[in-house]
């Protein structure tokens, strides 16, 4: 399957490269930018993209291996990629007066001959705008380039290479800011690379088949489900590829999960043929871990470090045969994140919240971990989900953070307020499936990620002719790509006044409802 290669340097939009030529039906792969190339070449390998970077090329890090340049293969330079190569191959990179941020015009010739820089040109618009941020500029081509296009304030924004297939952009056609961004990625992977679109998710599930038969033959696998879009997708993938009864899935209701989840996970999960699943209820036991705990971190550590002892309780418990396989819902983007693969180079912005596990590390080390997504994007893994027949309901569901309920109740958590957020929240989302945009498109799936937190301040109302001193509830609502930065969701008062009535009138211990309108940053998602 031919396959394009993403040198990361360490640019926010990276990942954006990546999901932007997969959609087109072409599989990417990022590595970091100073890895060895040789274990890389092979006949599927048709381009190689260099991204953009915080660095200046004058930094101390990283540079490609010197091989990129003698691999043969079509490179296209983004941004820093650009001022990459140039700095590379002899040319001059120097900074900027004044950093160009934001959208800028850029305007773009024809090219004089044929071959692959007509096919690359005739991805561009004449003229459009683009999404530039950088902090230096090319002042000297390396030798055999031409500027084949300009920005408006004057700097080389399109560089094509006389003789060899090497292009590159100063601007971040990734970026949706820019217009015709995808065009121009385009016009790389299909008329210069000369790719075939090969990348299916039904070819995903044939190779997932052989390749997961192939490495954990007869043995048992066990797979954690969370009833999540991603452990529900592995556990649909596992029952399609291996046999039924091999497959152990292990559910655990703290008693911290949304209304009716474990009614659904059971429903959803045998649905899809599961025939050993292993449902564990733990709710007494979270609610006596979380008594008296107020402080965030402390509930969180005190969630994170009982999850852990239940789960090898249990798997224990089970009594699979020493040489099992432990299964993960991990995905490209976690990979990322978590410093195992690529991205080392990127900034932190935020530190991961995940549990870690002992067991989870001991099954790695041992070389028995399959993470059978590990090399999809969220998208791709609802577009599986699909493929495989998970419910609509589960593949388009928001996400729902490791510690649940207990980081939407702000301090002490109880029983009874866990119950009365879970009608509230179930309420919330209900009338956001309900109800729809001007263009018929529901909330829910227009919103990234929407829940109620149940703030711990009671506040005075009437119900009748009673004083009432019910619960303040806060509903959130954002748009994101990543969960990385986020947008509140700007809803029609309307919309807002009907839900919040419906809220407190069928929620008795509720008094009063309000909108959160913080973005992030300054604000998290989650309040806790
Ligand atoms: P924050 O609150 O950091 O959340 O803006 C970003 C995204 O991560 C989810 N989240 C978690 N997910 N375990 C998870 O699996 C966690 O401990 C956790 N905490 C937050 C959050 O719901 C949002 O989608």
């Amino acid at each position: 399957m031919d396959k394009i290669l993403i040198l990361d340097f360490g640019s926010q939009t990276t990942q954006l490269i990546g999901r932007r030529i997969r959609d087109m039906g072409v599989y990417t792969e990022i590595i970091p930018g100073d890895s060895a190339l040789d274990s890389q070449l092979g006949p599927d390998l048709r381009g190689i993209v260099l991204s953009g970077s915080p660095e200046s090329v004058y930094a101390k890090g990283a540079a490609p291996d010197k091989k990129l340049y003698d691999c043969g293969l079509p490179l296209l330079g983004i941004c820093y990629g650009l001022q990459r190569m140039t700095f590379d191959l002899g040319g001059m990179v120097e900074a900027l007066p004044k950093r160009e941020y934001g959208r800028i015009g850029v305007k773009v010739g024809k090219s004089p001959g044929g071959g692959l820089a007509a096919h690359f040109l005739e991805g561009f618009r004449p003229s459009f705008t683009a999404w530039m941020s950088h902090g230096d500029t090319l002042t000297k081509l390396a030798p055999g380039f031409r500027e084949a296009g300009v920005s408006d304030t004057g700097y080389p924004a399109v560089l094509v290479h006389e003789e060899k297939p090497w292009f590159g952009v100063q601007f971040h056609p990734e970026a949706t800011h820019t217009e015709g961004g995808s065009g121009i990625l385009s016009a790389f992977v299909f008329g210069v690379c000369a790719c075939k679109a090969g990348w299916t998710m039904e070819r995903y599930v044939e190779e997932m088949r052989a390749s997961l038969n192939g490495r954990i033959g007869g043995s048992p696998v066990l797979l954690l489900v969370s009833g999540g879009v991603d452990s529900t997708v592995a556990g649909a993938l596992l029952l399609k590829t291996l046999q039924s009864d091999q497959v152990h899935l292990m559910y655990m209701d703290t008693g911290l999960m949304r209304k009716d989840e474990t009614k659904t996970v059971k429903v959803n999960l045998e649905r899809l043929g599961a025939k050993r699943l292993h449902i564990v209820h733990c709710e007494d036991e979270f609610l006596t871990a979380l008594k008296g705990l107020c402080e965030p971190e402390a509930k969180r550590r005190a969630i994170g470090d009982l999850f852990i002892t239940i789960q090898e309780r249990e798997v224990v418990r089970l009594g699979l045969p020493e040489n099992y396989f432990l299964a993960q819902g991990t995905l490209y983007t976690d990979l990322i994140e978590s410093g195992r693969g690529v991205g080392k180079m990127a900034r932190l912005i935020k530190s991961h919240h995940n549990v870690g596990s002992p067991l989870v590390d001991a099954k790695r080390k041992a070389g028995r971990l399959i993470e059978p997504l590990d090399r999809l994007y969220k998208d791709e893994v609802r577009r599986l989900g699909r493929f495989l027949g998970v419910n609509e309901e589960v593949v388009r569901r928001h996400p729902f953070p490791g510690p649940g309920l207990g980081v939407r109740i702000i301090g002490e958590v109880t029983r009874e307020k866990c119950d009365i957020l879970r009608e509230a929240d179930a309420i919330y989302i209900e009338e956001l499936k309900r109800r729809t945009n001007g263009e018929g498109r529901s909330l829910y799936d227009e919103i990234w990620q929407s829940f109620a937190v149940l703030l711990p301040i009671r506040s005075v109302g009437v119900a009748g002719d009673e004083r009432k001193y019910g619960w303040v509830l806060t509903l959130r609502a954002v748009t994101s790509s990543d969960g990385m930065t986020a947008d509140v969701y700007p809803f029609q008062a309307k919309d807002l006044l009907e839900i919040s009535t419906r809220i407190t009138n069928t929620v008795k211990d509720i008094g009063r409802v309000t909108y959160d309108i913080s973005s992030k940053p300054p604000a998290t998602i989650e309040w806790e």
